[in-house]
């Protein structure tokens, strides 16, 4: 595949400075990938500008954050707020006979996915309305932040916004199942993506995750005529790991977003052709409140700890040794995953080309089971060695997205674990 772009070099450190803005377009979480990239801004001293998704009240309606879930998030951030709601998404926009897609499962039970019908004419409503509600958000927002910025300099745009599974209680039972389940509880990813309740979550995913850097990008033209801007967004298209000691790309299966993230690389590859320096990033599997739904994504996780050995970085493998239970080397630990990412069940469907792929029972099963064993090798479940891995991806992307987007050359990068191995053990 022609867009495959790894990095491979680390590019040279950003001369980003104080005066110049970062402006997070998501809200930031804890453990989520953007404090990378939100960490190497403040360390250079320049202005971190956040935003919301706001809140939705018990009765639907989307507000701003209230005073004190304000100065919380700010606090996290280390940066003024933008208190504007951007939620995306239309799952809650009511059609033209006044439902809203998140109501019509009423009575649906999680078994009867299939034979749910939607028309296609109340979605694409709600889509439009949801769209119109974002991109007005947005704008005001815009108007807010152009108050915010200086008159020359350079200016910083970075989207973490994914997700839009739509928020009828019907779903989870089923997603439970299409992620997680097994023998009697397996759930064929492609059949559901096929059907009605799959066209929505479809529509709802490229909305959220993809067309949103879209209208971020257009709705911050005014800005590139007086600063230096450019655009950075998190994506995911698979990953190179270490497997049987080779850099080999590979990825989690079922990744229903996939299609989303394709969508979202073919934003940046128009915005580039005009000129515009946006660049998407596809970041390796990492565990973050947003990927906690899909169990056994950890699993290429682990294959870091060679390739920081390989780099001749010590800290974190030394720190998981830490975490394991008695007994259990981080050598066992590779061996397992090496074991999975090598086995014929998993190679099977391994295609760069024509990602992401379905689910099967037996991989599922086999996935599932191998991410059982491998969270079993902690001694405490609840301090995990996936915590201080994910840790070192999302500082070692940041850095790199960091510096890559100074003088940005591509408008697609997959950074891999070689790259950011030799990141982390070039940390000074
Ligand atoms: N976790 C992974 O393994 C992984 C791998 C590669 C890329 N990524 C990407 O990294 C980015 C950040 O995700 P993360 O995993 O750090 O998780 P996260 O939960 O920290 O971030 C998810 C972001 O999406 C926003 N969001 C969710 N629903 C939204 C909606 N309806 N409207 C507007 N915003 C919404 C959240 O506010 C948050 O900013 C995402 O683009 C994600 O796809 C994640």
């Amino acid at each position: 595949m022609t867009r495959y772009n790894a990095m491979r070099e680390l590019p040279d450190t950003a001369g980003f400075k104080e005066g110049d803005v970062l402006f997070l377009c998501g809200e930031l979480f804890g453990r989520g990938y953007a404090n990378g990239i939100v960490d190497e801004a403040r360390a250079k001293g320049m202005t971190v500008i956040g935003s919301t998704v706001g809140r939705r009240e018990t009765d639907g309606r989307l507000r701003a954050l209230t005073d004190e879930e304000l100065a919380a998030a700010e606090a996290s951030l280390g940066g003024k707020i933008i208190n504007i709601p951007l939620e995306a998404g239309f799952d809650l926009e009511p059609g033209q006979d006044g439902i809203a897609p998140a109501d019509r499962f009423k009575g649906v039970k999680p078994d009867d996915w299939a034979s749910v019908r939607l028309d296609p004419e109340q979605i694409r409503f709600s889509k439009e309305r949801g769209s119109e509600r974002f991109r007005g958000n947005l704008a005001a927002v815009v108007a807010q932040l152009q108050g915010m910025l200086p008159a020359t300099g350079n200016l910083l745009v970075v989207h973490t916004m994914a997700g839009g599974i739509p928020r009828a209680r019907v779903f989870m039972p089923i997603l439970n199942k299409l992620f997680k389940g097994q023998g009697d509880r397996f759930l064929s990813s492609e059949a559901f993506w096929n059907s009605d309740m799959g066209r929505l979550c479809n529509e709802s995913f490229n909305e959220v995750t993809a067309d949103t850097f879209g209208y971020l990008i257009e709705a911050t033209a005014p800005f590139r005529e007086r600063l230096s801007v450019r655009y950075a967004a998190y994506g995911y298209h698979g990953c190179e790991v270490l497997i049987d000691g080779a850099y080999t790309w590979q990825s989690y299966t079922p990744y229903l977003q996939g299609w989303a993230k394709i969508r979202l690389e073919d934003i940046a590859l128009a915005a580039w052709e005009k000129g515009i320096k946006a660049t998407v990033y596809n970041c390796p599997e990492i565990q973050t409140n947003s990927s906690a739904l899909f169990l056994g994504v950890e699993n290429s996780l682990y294959p870091l700890l060679g390739a920081l050995r390989m780099e001749g970085e010590g800290k974190i493998a030394e720190e998981c040794q830490g975490l394991l239970r008695e007994g259990v080397s981080i050598e066992a630990l590779l061996e397992r995953a090496n074991a999975y990412l090598s086995s014929p069940i998993v190679t099977a469907t391994r295609d760069l080309a024509s990602w992401p792929q379905h689910n099967s029972p037996k991989q599922q099963e086999f996935m599932l089971n191998c991410s059982a064993e491998l969270i079993a090798m902690n001694a405490d479940q609840k301090e995990i060695v996936c915590a201080v891995l994910s840790r070192g991806v999302f500082q070692g992307v940041g850095k790199l997205m960091f510096d890559s987007s100074w003088e940005p050359q591509a408008p697609l990068y997959w950074l891999n674990h070689d790259v950011i191995a030799k990141r982390l053990a070039n940390q000074a």
